[in-house]
């Protein structure tokens, strides 16, 4: 098929898959144990409760979200660039009592390989800060979901206390050449992601922030930082949430169709 939008370069697609193959284990191992994973996770099961039918699920990683949310009555789609990934995934659903009800396989968030208008709801965690562009990732979620249908979005805040400072100091770092380039995650901004979702055609239905983090008590005193993190949770849904946790949630319904980037 031509393509006319600008998709992430192979070059960078193949580093993330790569990444995350070589992770894969550690996410079943560690991803569930993570308080900053079970806070993103509890909103995320509360912005999702009121629907039903389809879902998908991008980026699914080692499936960690599939049986709460065949538990909840999706009939759930999961894909993920890494390979590794999907085979851990399937791994967990082996022996699910609801494994009938859920379809995984390797994807591309740039290119969903789903007709327009075919998913009730989409559900994306930890996925667009690693492409260097996400409007055409906005469009694809945007198009398989059916009219009226919801996306719910992660993504780290680049607005947060935690993402300045700890940016601001790695970038410090390579002025003096103390370090060199920087990852592949970019964490974004809340509010550059909303119009991003309305010009896809997705209207912003609520949001909220999470992982109350702070630089560098996270990197210096893991358990201090937790405890931190847990005492601040409730804030999650308050106004200046979104300048404190370090990771934003956003739910949008579509409003409009989205023509498909390539045709
Ligand atoms: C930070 S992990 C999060 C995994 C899972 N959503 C979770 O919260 O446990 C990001 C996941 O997105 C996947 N991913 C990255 N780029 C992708 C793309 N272009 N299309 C589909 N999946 C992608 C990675 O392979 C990885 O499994």
């Amino acid at each position: 098929m031509p393509q006319t939008g600008l998709t992430t370069p192979a070059g960078s697609k193949a580093k993330v898959e790569a990444l995350f193959d070589s992770l894969a284990l550690e996410y079943v191992r560690e991803r569930e144990q993570q308080f900053s994973f079970v806070s993103q996770k509890r909103i995320v099961m509360e912005l999702l409760r009121s629907h039903r039918g389809r879902l998908l699920e991008v980026g699914c990683g080692p499936g960690v979200m599939l049986p709460d949310l065949l538990a909840m009555g999706f009939e759930v789609h999961g894909i993920d660039v890494s390979a590794e990934m999907i085979r851990r995934a399937e791994q967990r659903m082996a022996s699910h009592a609801l494994a009938s009800r859920c379809r995984l396989g390797v994807g591309d968030v740039e290119r969903l390989r789903y007709s327009d208008a075919s998913f009730d709801a989409v559900l994306s965690m930890g996925v667009l800060e690693y492409l260097p562009d996400y409007a055409i990732a906005l469009r694809e979620i945007s198009r398989v979901l059916k009219p009226g249908g919801h996306a719910v979005l992660t993504v780290p805040n680049q607005a947060s206390a935690y993402h300045l400072a700890r940016s601001g100091y790695l970038t410090c770092r390579r002025v003096l050449g103390a370090s060199r380039g920087s990852g592949v995650a970019s964490p974004r901004l809340p509010w550059a992601l909303d119009r991003a979702l309305a010009s896809a055609g997705l209207r912003k239905a609520d949001s909220r922030a999470c992982n109350f983090i702070f630089f560098p008590l996270k990197e210096l005193h893991e358990r201090a930082s937790e405890a931190l993190n847990r005492a601040l949770t409730p804030l999650s849904g308050w106004a200046f949430a979104p300048f404190l946790g370090a990771q934003y949630i956003v739910k949008a319904q579509k409003t409009v169709w989205a023509s498909a980037p390539y045709g």
